[in-house]
């Protein structure tokens, strides 16, 4: 209904201009903010204004006074008055606002035929990069970074629906000095990788890198070796580059199969690609006067942030030896992103979708760009933080031995869960289905499980991992709307034609009033996510949507209606199960027709 509560806006400001035209003048209009709001309660109708309030003492009148004279020249405009019903002064001087149900009928009309469901496409479109998951070579993608990427992909997604330009951009930890004790490694276990191609295959990653450490924090000689190694590698050493590359590869390998499995596309844009433009960062701070060596290291203090002795802290960009910082790699980043990529690459929104525990991390390099003149105006830069992934005993997930879980694993156990439940549901309902079906199901409601379950939290605070929470069909779940959207395709399956011609909607039950209503919330739902970049209220949303719809399908008759209702009823599940499966897959999730 964005529409509608932009038509509003406009019709009650103008009402209140005419109203108040004296106090209207004195503020140029700016003091008169009609202050409109969806309805409290759904008794109160559709929007409330509650403007008369706040007005009481400037205007010198009382706030039923105003809320009269505001009503009155509300009454006055045709345009109002073939949008709304009479207004309704509640209380102290709240004004509610019911849309008349002929023009509910009208917007649901318009939605059937609108593949956009409503949402508008962004009148000035504007390229965003999100920077999400972001894994680091060598090193296990963990639960934190199953966040990051379900949450990232769900923003692009929701950014992408709306017409912006959105580059996906996987930000990975390629560089650094552990690639001195991993190439060290990798030259005396496996030197036969170095000059044949695709001559080994290095396994696990993790475990290698777990071997590279223990080698690295007992033996002498081997430290040394890997020093010499990191200063090679930053030469451009030619092997030690291709030993570098054989890492990366393989660990991409392995990312990739975890994003083909939860469909995310990714654009590795690695902290090794802004290499070449780190000397400027630090060019470009001298010059702004921001630069101050510390101790032999590059830094520049940050305002208004303070250690615990009382001084300013540091964002350090390079260290005494003259090495470069995971900072350091962020500003050149941001200059980057704003400026220096090339046409069409150029972002005016950065989000950067971590956990919380890098929230200094990046006010702290935000403030070093935003001091340095380096954030266009008008451009975003945006820290999307969340917490952390804890087990349902409430400390951090681990497997049962202690260890860290592993992505492929928990998905693995998902899908497998998945399967037993709905084996265990097909005997209960005594049905049998094929093997291909169970699997398909099984495999899509196990990953919807996991991604669902992540998003619904509010991202900001710290969330615990239930399998048996995220599969049970009912609640807040994955499957629990998967199941509405299921009801629905059974009701085209038992012959309800969803295409419905869209002319002559008419709706009588409150239940009916309830969903269509519901229904049309999903534009300012898609907008607060766009502007909030929480997912979860897009999930609450359609939550709340299957709910209204189950008590519809349950308590009004939809196949078995009169042949005056039949289609107006139809027209509502077809726009629900539009709406549900548009939702949904904003969020990454795939839905089914049957289950
Ligand atoms: N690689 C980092 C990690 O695993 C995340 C990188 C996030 N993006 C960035 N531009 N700093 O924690």
């Amino acid at each position: 209904m964005l529409r509608i509560a932009q038509a509003l806006e406009t019709q009650l400001r103008k009402a209140m201009q005419r109203a108040f035209p004296a106090a209207w003048d004195a503020t140029q209009g700016g003091g008169l903010d009609p202050q409109l709001a969806p309805a409290s309660k759904p008794e109160f109708g559709d929007f409330q204004a509650n403007a008369a309030l706040p007005l009481a003492k400037p205007l010198k009148q009382s706030p039923r006074q105003i809320a009269t004279a505001i009503v009155e020249q509300l009454q006055s405009d045709t345009g109002f008055t073939a949008l709304c019903l009479e207004p309704q002064i509640a209380g102290p001087g709240f004004i509610n606002l019911t849309i008349r149900p002929e023009r509910l009928a009208a917007e649901v009309a318009a939605r059937l035929g609108d593949e956009r469901l409503g949402v508008p496409s962004a009148k000035n479109p504007s390229p965003v990069v999100v920077d999400f998951s972001s894994p680091n070579i060598a090193k296990e993608m963990h639960v934190g970074h199953l966040r990051s990427t379900i949450i990232g992909d769900s923003l692009a997604r929701v950014l992408e629906f709306r017409g912006h330009p959105v580059l996906r951009l996987n930000h990975v930890g390629d560089w650094g000095t552990q690639f001195g004790m991993l190439i060290t490694h990798l030259k005396q276990v496996a030197p036969k990788a170095l000059d044949t191609a695709d001559a080994i295959d290095l396994g696990d990653l993790v475990a290698f890198y777990r071997e590279a450490k223990k080698r690295f924090d007992d033996d002498e000689a081997f430290q040394t070796t890997s020093r010499e190694e990191v200063v090679k590698l930053q030469s451009g050493d030619s092997l030690s580059l291709k030993a570098w590359g054989l890492l990366c590869d393989q660990s991409r390998r392995e990312f990739q199969k975890i994003y083909d499995r939860l469909d995310i596309r990714l654009s590795e844009r690695g902290e090794s690609f802004y290499n070449p433009f780190l000397p400027a960062v630090i060019d470009g701070l001298k010059q702004t006067g921001l630069l101050v060596t510390d101790d032999g290291a590059e830094c520049v203090f940050l305002e208004g942030v303070s250690g615990k002795d009382g001084k300013p802290l540091p964002v350090i960009v390079q260290k005494s030896d003259g090495g470069f910082n995971y900072a350091t790699t962020d500003l050149a980043a941001i200059r980057y992103r704003f400026a220096e990529a090339p046409e069409g690459d150029a972002a005016r929104r950065v989000i950067y979708v971590t956990d919380s525990g890098q929230a200094n991390h990046f006010a702290g390099v935000f403030q070093v760009a935003e001091r340095a003149g380096w954030i266009p105006g008008g451009a975003r830069l945006e820290h999307v933080p969340f917490g952390l992934v804890q087990g349902e005993d409430g400390k951090k997930l681990k497997t049962r031995a202690g260890d860290t879980v592993r992505l492929r694993d928990l998905l693995d156990e998902a899908v497998e869960r998945a399967e037993a439940d709905l084996r265990s549901r097909l005997q209960e309902e005594e049905r049998s289905e094929p093997e291909d079906f169970i699997h398909h199901v099984a495999g899509t409601v196990g990953l919807a499980a996991v991604k669902y379950a992540d998003l619904s939290q509010n991202r900001i605070t710290n969330y615990q991992f239930s399998f048996d929470r995220m599969l049970a069909l009912q609640g807040n779940t994955a499957p629990y709307l998967l199941y509405a959207l299921v009801r629905i395709a059974g009701i085209a399956r038992k012959g309800g034609d969803l295409d419905v011609a869209a002319d002559q909607l008419q709706f009588s039950e409150p239940q009916e009033w309830a969903l269509v209503r519901e229904l049309l919330k999903f534009d300012a739902v898609i907008a607060e996510v766009e502007e909030e970049l929480l997912p979860n209220r897009l999930c609450s949303y359609l939550f709340e949507l299957s709910q209204v719809f189950n008590r519809f399908y349950d308590q009004v008759p939809v196949l078995k209606a009169d042949v005056d209702a039949l289609p107006s009823r139809l027209a509502l599940c077809r726009l629900t199960a539009d709406t549900l499966k548009a939702g949904l897959g904003l969020l990454g999730i795939a839905t089914l027709e049957r289950m």
